[in-house]
């Protein structure tokens, strides 16, 4: 079955009926075009220095989808949701910043002196970084726009579950990805067939401090 699901939920619904699903519906096809769409308000998240480190490995093929289930401990999401989304961080993507300001200007965000300025600067920056540190970089702007990743699905009708579980060796090993690139998540998409368990938060008082941080 291939259906487009347009309705667009308000935020406020949309934060807090999203829910971890693993259950999905395995005859429900999400088209190429909507995981387009998802993806595509997925990337107006916030990065560092803009320079956008995240890179999607979309898996829609089922046959591809049964040999990362191994990989994923089972998790039988991978191969009910109509797709499963590697979100993959570049730690080299200081190798981006010319093409990013190019297209800045293109756009008449900044002049082609300024950009090209700005992206020596982050080049010059980024490139004399540790390897840690870049990898660090990338999965926290992997993880932004995972999160943005999964309300975007959420606000058009879908459901999702990040994992973690996964062994990342395995899967990089599957689908030859090069050291350059980390694995952030896998994240399910697709129907939900059951709803997702509400999950208890901390109170908001136990996990903020104002002005000061006890531990
Ligand atoms: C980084 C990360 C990894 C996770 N890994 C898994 C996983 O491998 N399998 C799974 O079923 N859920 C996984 N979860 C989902 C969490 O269990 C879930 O987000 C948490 O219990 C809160 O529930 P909620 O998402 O429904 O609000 C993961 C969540 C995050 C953020």
């Amino acid at each position: 079955m291939t259906t487009e699901l347009k309705l667009e939920v308000e935020f406020n619904k949309v934060i807090r009926e999203r829910h971890s699903v693993r259950k999905y519906d395995p005859s429900w096809k999400i088209s190429d075009a909507e995981i387009k769409e998802i993806l595509g308000d997925a990337i107006l998240a916030p990065s560092s220095s803009n320079l956008q480190p995240w890179r999607f490995l979309v898996i829609t093929d089922q046959a591809l989808k049964e040999k990362v289930l191994p990989i994923a401990h089972n998790q039988q999401q991978i191969v009910d949701a109509s797709a499963t989304i590697a979100v993959i961080g570049d730690i080299e993507a200081y190798r981006n910043a010319d093409k990013i300001y190019e297209y800045a200007e293109a756009a008449g965000y900044v002049t082609a002196e300024v950009g090209a300025a700005m992206a020596k600067r982050s080049k010059d920056g980024y490139s004399s970084m540790p390897q840690e540190k870049l990898k660090e970089i990338a999965l926290v702007d992997g993880g932004l726009v995972s999160m943005q990743l999964m309300l975007a699905a959420k606000a058009k009708g879908y459901d999702t579950v990040p994992m973690g579980g996964f062994n990342p060796e395995q899967f990089r090993e599957l689908f030859n990805i090069p050291e350059r690139y980390v694995t952030v998540m896998l994240i399910a998409l697709g129907k939900a067939a059951a709803e997702g368990r509400s999950t208890a938060r901390l109170p908001l008082n136990e996990v903020t401090q104002w002005n000061g941080f006890q531990g």
